[in-house]
Parts: structure tokens; C-alpha cells; sequence
């Protein structure tokens, strides 16, 4: 990276600007939604000086705010010392131009995503992580080369990204960087992907080994900051990285846990989820986020502290919808019931969420460890009951077949017989109907 500059300079003065479109209904009010993107800008490293919002009927072509309330924005701009402007919508490149123009060179134009990129940016540490964001800040950046974009150049809150690729990095880039052409942009996204392969392809192998070896894995989902982290080092005992900040875990960690009758399990940490996660991002960690559609169980955990709770629920759920996760059994784990004074409030909630799907619902503290063990009895119980030990014959024509086995279930043993392929195999039960027919004795 190109941040490694000493001489750290004051975080950048932000002014957030958010949009509410009247007869959308958002999972947020504009009010908290702003709420969190000042925390998403403040984990950046910048320093929030005000924030304004617009009710709108229509998003303006030009400059998605109406033009008189861009000029307001501007006054509050001058007034409030701002170096930096961030809206809560996402940006077209057209709004992008559009407002650098009018707000003048002395204001950076920055929008929810790229900032999240640039907290993505600081926090990816493994290789396959450093790709992801670079790949992404790339897509990102690509429609928007129309003016020298400095976005948040500077160094911020101690270390700045700890990506080993010398990636653009929202934060900090030279000037050369930010002049590489579109066809060098081209070619160093096609050959980025190239090199997402050959990691993935790695990947590939472990989950092959795992497969082999037969131990289910657990996935850790959860709106950013709900305490996965810490829940995975409280179950493990393991070293995990562990910030009050927004995306401190990026990489996924994985980590051999014992159940309480002795039977190993991994648990794997996800990166957090948020609402109105870029595009852009969602496409780049959909390698990453596939992974928690080969888990045998997931593990939602959510901040029962935290007053949008419900929508950070929902939002997880959609974000899993959205990566097509399968039907796998989930566990809505409540934490951080240390800091709930209300025992009414967690049964409300509990209640509220039991016409959900979930298999269990179970309250924990990963800070004082309370629940853990109901935790582990519960993650006990669901995997004994969702595994089917099956014993099948497909005929050679239904290599489909195999081939799904192989993605979504454990196959523990294949044979070639004269009508086909004998396996013994663990299955999910979503699979069980559909693998009934070929059932041998
Ligand atoms: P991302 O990396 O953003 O996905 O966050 P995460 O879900 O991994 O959260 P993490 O474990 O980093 O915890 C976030 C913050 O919540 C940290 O300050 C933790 O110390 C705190 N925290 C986590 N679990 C508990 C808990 O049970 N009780 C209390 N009081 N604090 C907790």
C-alpha cells in the first residue's frame, strides 16, 4: 500500500447528507440510517461535522438531492468546515459528476459504499480478502473515471490497510494510481479475478478435505458488530481479532470446536453483514459469503442490545435470500444478554421472531459466557437431526445427481457398480425427498 506515511493527518471533516424517498418503505428511518452511517464514518476514520436529509417524491437525475437543497448543502459545507461530503444512497456516475462540479475541488464526493469499501480496505488481511476489495474498489471506480478521484486520501485511526496487494485502496492512493486508465482498470480487474480463481480453487481443495473427513461446519452470520467474533473466540478459546468497530472481521476464521459429547464441528466466522451493502461488494465476497451455503447449520447472532435488532434480522435474511442460500437449519442466537437489564424485553423479542424459521433460539453472552453450553446442546441436537445417513444407487445417466451429492452433502463412500454409482452419504434433510427414489435397503 501506499499509506505508510508517518505523519498522520487529522481525519477528514465529513458532512452526511441522506434521502428519503417518500412511499418507499425502507428497513431503516432516514433518521437511522444516517445514525449508522455516521458510526460506518467514524470506523473510517473520518470526524462527522453535521448531517442533513431530503424528502424527496423523485430522485433527481442530475443530482439525486434537489438542486436548492444542493445549494443548501453547500452553505452547511462552508459552515461546518467539511472536507469531505457522504451520501447515504449510493452514488450513480452521473451524480458523482454532477456534485463534485457543483461543490467545487475543496470537497470530496463520497457515498455509504465507498466508505464501507474503505473500511473493507483497512481490515482485509488474508490474501483472498485483499483481492476481494481490491477487485471490488476497482468495479467500483471504473464507471466513475471521469475527474481525478481522490476520495479519502489519507492516512487514518493507526495502520490503514493491512492488504498485501498494493491494492487502489480508497484510501491513500498516489496520483499515478488514480490517472491508470480504464483499459488498465480492465486488465487489472480480469486479471485480479484470475487470481480470485486460483485461491478459490485452493478453497475448493480444503472443503474437499473436510468433506472427506466428515465434520459438519457451523457458519457464523450477523449484522456487523453483533459479536460473532467474539462468540467464535468465547466457543474456541482461539485468538480471534475482536473490534468495536463495524467489519472487523473480514476473512472468514475457522476454527475445530468440541461439542459437549465429544464430536468436533468447525465453526467459521463470516464478514458482517449491513444494510444497503454495495453491490459491488456482495458480488466480490460472493465467494466468501458461498461458503455459508455449505454449512450444515447457521448461527444468526444478533446485538439483543441494539434498538434496530429486528431489522438487522431481516436484513441478514435477505442477504442470505440473496446469495441463494439453501434451506439450512438456523440457530437465532441473542448475545450480549449481559447488558439487557429487561428479561420482558428478550422474551418480546423472542416472541417476535417465533413465527420465524428458526430451529432454536438461544440467549448468550460470548462475554461472560452465559448460555454458552445451551448453545453448543443446541448446536448438538440440530446437527444429530439433520443429518441423514443414506445409502443410494444412481443410475450412470444421473451424474447431475452425484454431482449435487458432492456440492451439499458429506459423501462418505462411492462405489462403481454394474447399474450405477453406490454411495453412502450424509445428507441435508432438504435433499431427503429428492434422493428417496434411489434409497437402496
Ligand atoms: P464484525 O467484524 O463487524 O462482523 O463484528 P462481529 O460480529 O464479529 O463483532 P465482535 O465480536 O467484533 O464484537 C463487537 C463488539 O461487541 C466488541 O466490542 C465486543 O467486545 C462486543 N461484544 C461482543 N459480544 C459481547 C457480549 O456478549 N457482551 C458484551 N457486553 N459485549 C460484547
Amino acid at each position: 500500500m501506499h499509506e505508510n506515511n508517518l505523519t498522520t493527518p487529522l481525519p477528514e471533516r465529513a458532512f452526511l447528507v441522506g434521502i428519503a424517498e417518500k412511499g418507499s418503505h425502507p428497513l431503516l428511518s432516514i433518521e437511522e440510517s444516517l445514525q449508522e452511517l455516521a458510526l460506518l464514518a467514524r470506523t473510517a476514520g473520518m470526524d462527522v461535522v453535521g448531517q442533513t436529509y431530503q424528502n424527496v417524491s423523485r430522485i433527481d437525475p442530475a443530482t439525486l438531492i434537489g438542486k436548492g437543497k444542493v445549494e443548501e448543502v453547500q452553505e452547511m459545507l462552508v459552515a461546518s468546515d467539511a472536507q469531505a461530503v457522504v451520501f447515504d444512497e449510493e452514488l450513480n456516475p452521473r451524480h458523482q459528476r454532477e456534485l463534485e462540479q457543483r461543490f467545487g475541488e475543496g470537497i470530496k464526493v463520497l457515498d455509504r459504499s465507498a466508505v464501507i469499501l474503505d473500511i473493507f480496505a483497512q481490515h482485509a488481511s488474508t490474501r483472498e480478502g485483499a483481492l476481494q476489495v481490491e477487485l471490488a474498489q476497482y468495479e467500483y471506480r471504473l464507471p466513475r473515471l471521469t475527474r481525478a478521484w481522490t476520495h479519502l486520501s489519507r492516512q487514518t485511526g493507526g495502520g490503514g490497510g493491512r492488504s498485501g496487494t498494493g491494492g487502489v485502496g480508497l484510501r491513500g492512493p498516489g496520483e499515478t494510481q488514480l490517472e491508470v486508465d480504464r483499459r488498465d482498470i480492465i486488465r487489472r480487474i480480469s486479471k485480479l479475478k484470475d487470481e480470485l480463481e486460483h485461491v478459490r480453487e485452493h478453497r475448493a481443495q480444503h472443503r474437499r478435505q473436510r468433506e472427506r473427513a466428515g465434520i459438519p461446519l457451523v457458519a457464523l452470520v450477523g449484522y456487523t458488530n453483533a459479536g460473532k467474533s467474539s462468540l467464535l473466540h468465547a466457543i474456541s478459546g482461539a485468538d480471534v481479532y475482536i473490534a468495536d468497530q463495524l467489519f472487523a472481521t473480514l476473512d472468514p476464521t475457522t476454527r475445530r470446536i468440541s461439542l459437549p459429547s465429544g464430536r468436533q464441528t468447525l465453526l467459521t466466522d463470516t464478514v458482517g453483514f449491513i444494510q444497503k451493502l454495495p453491490t459491488t461488494l456482495v458480488a466480490a465476497f460472493r465467494a466468501t459469503l458461498e461458503e455459508i451455503a455449505e454449512a450444515d447449520l447457521i448461527l444468526n447472532v444478533v446485538d439483543v442490545t441494539h434498538p434496530n435488532v429486528e431489522q438487522h434480522i431481516e436484513t441478514v435474511e435477505d442477504t442470505l435470500a440473496e446469495i441463494e442460500v439453501p434451506p439450512i437449519p438456523r440457530v437465532l442466537v441473542w448475545n450480549k444478554i449481559d447488558l439487557l437489564d429487561d428479561a420482558a424485553r428478550l422474551a418480546a423479542l423472542q416472541e417476535s421472531q417465533s413465527t420465524n424459521t428458526h430451529a432454536a433460539q438461544v440467549a448468550v453472552s460470548a462475554r461472560t459466557h452465559e448460555g454458552l453450553p445451551d448453545l453448543l446442546a443446541a448446536i448438538e441436537r440440530i446437527l444429530s437431526e439433520t443429518q441423514h445417513s443414506v445409502r443410494l444407487l444412481l443410475p450412470y445417466e444421473r451424474g447431475d445427481l452425484v454431482a449435487l451429492l458432492h456440492e451439499q452433502a458429506t459423501v462418505e463412500h462411492q462405489e462403481h457398480g454394474a447399474d450405477g454409482v453406490i454411495l453412502v452419504a450424509r445428507i441435508p434433510p432438504w435433499l431427503v425427498a429428492r434422493f428417496e427414489p434411489f434409497q437402496l435397503a
